[in-house]
């Protein structure tokens, strides 16, 4: 069938067999079919949507565009992803928590971009840590600690990126096949036999409702499972951010306050609830799991791994051991509390926003960050306040984006005269 063929039947609303899609997909991946077609084509698939088995073959085709990362003969491996929040530095406790019960974390991590941030920028806040590794390296640090990290080859799912780069213009992103497929091409090509999805709901999130938010859970974990992998899916709540922190030194010293047991109830209880996830996904029972997992932030032996990670990755590791030595920007500025009440909502978005105003993360890919700019929480939803107390306290080097940070901090930020009720962290399971 020719390409118009295709996009008719797309638009008639029939579903494609998988040479189809390799037509289409791998034609566009090589130059061969113009943008304009595949614009055509994603605008029918966005109205039009796709069955299961059609989004399970259109993952499988965009993650063979590419690199397909061989870790065969590395024992139990795991994969973590998040769709995207802010203060979230889960990976940062989760994988050297999981490396610590014995499995095997060979990941590829994304920046951060617009209000999210990215695990790559967090740890280059340690002096000297790369995420440029060769392949040999990458398999040989996972095969000798249990954990590598490296950024994410351009490689590895090629359809994804102009696939994507595409969908950003012709307002066809938030369609859930077209999300689905994305996350988990990308996924399904970095090769670990299990999977853990944290699917972000709520203000600060992709996904605004709980309803969307499982939506996109359960067709992640169907297109992994009919690719022969493990795949589990935690729904956790992003209308607040995570822990206290959010910038990028800020976030790894709270992750390594959490890597020493101290971290905030909410992170805490996260990253022992996605290694619960991805242990039962390899058949342990869950009680055990949780116990197991526990121990590795109480016993120090995820904070060692951790430790181990940054030293081989060529990072100072002596900012593991006194965290007092992260470059965090100087400036202290306080938002207060409008009124004397409870805290009702501190707008995970709105905080997000204040830290790219600052210049903690970027608009576009490829722009400079820094490192040591943050807002911290001091207080969190549910909390009582005095009239004038700060509830929040910016980091910051003076002039550039401080006003623009205070105003929409101050916006996303609600005490009201009553406790709120308390809102779960983690709202469902796939
Ligand atoms: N993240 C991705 O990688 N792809 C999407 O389409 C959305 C979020």
């Amino acid at each position: 069938a020719s390409i118009p063929d295709l996009i008719r039947k797309k638009r008639d609303g029939e579903a494609h067999p998988r040479a189809e899609l390799e037509a289409l997909i791998l034609g566009y991946t090589r130059g061969d079919v113009p943008d304009y077609q595949v614009s055509a084509w994603l605008m029918a698939v966005y109205l039009r949507g796709m069955t299961p088995q059609e989004t399970a073959d259109l993952t499988m085709v965009m993650a063979e565009s590419g690199d397909l990362m061989d870790l065969g003969e590395l024992p139990r491996t795991v994969d973590k992803h998040s769709t995207g929040g802010v203060g979230d530095k889960t990976s940062l406790i989760l994988t050297p928590m999981l490396a610590a019960l014995g499995l095997t974390v060979a990941k590829m991590s994304g920046r951060g971009l617009a209000h999210t941030g990215g695990t790559i920028d967090k740890l280059e806040s340690i002096p000297g840590w790369t995420s440029e590794l060769s392949e040999e390296r990458f398999t040989s640090q996972a095969r000798g600690i249990g954990l590598s990290l490296v950024g994410q080859s351009k490689d590895l799912a090629p359809a994804d990126g102009k696939l994507y780069a595409l969908r950003d213009v012709t307002a066809t992103v938030d369609c859930l096949p077209l999300i689905a497929s994305s996350i988990m091409s990308k996924k399904l090509a970095s090769g670990a036999h299990t999977v853990v999805l944290d699917v972000k709901v709520g203000a600060g999130a992709f996904m605004r409702t709980l309803e969307d938010g499982r939506g996109l859970a359960r067709a992640m974990v169907d297109i992994g499972t009919r690719a022969g992998r493990q795949v589990r899916a935690v729904l956790t709540d992003m209308d607040t951010p995570l822990g206290h922190m959010a910038g990028n030194s800020v976030e790894v010293i709270e992750a390594l306050d959490t890597l020493r047991g101290h971290g905030p109830h909410d992170l805490t209880e996260l990253c022992v609830a996605l290694a619960v996830e991805a242990l039962a996904a390899q058949g342990e029972d869950s009680a055990q799991a949780e116990t197991r997992a526990r121990a590795t932030l109480r016993g120090g032996s995820a904070l060692a791994k951790f430790r181990a990670f940054v030293a081989a990755q060529g990072g100072d590791p002596t900012y593991v051991d006194d965290p007092s030595r992260f470059d965090v920007a100087p400036g202290r500025a306080d938002v207060p509390a409008p009124a004397a009440g409870y805290v009702q909502r501190i707008d995970a978005l709105s905080v997000g926003r204040a830290v790219l105003a600052l210049g903690g993360g970027r608009e576009r890919k490829g722009e400079a960050i820094d490192h040591g700019v943050g807002v911290e929480l001091l207080k969190k939803p549910g909390e009582a306040v005095t009239v004038g107390e700060a509830v929040m306290r910016v980091y910051h080097r003076g002039g550039r984006g401080l006003d623009a940070a205070l105003a929409l901090l101050a916006e996303g930020l609600s005490v009201g005269p009553d406790a709120p009720a308390p809102e779960a962290l983690i709202l469902d399971r796939v």
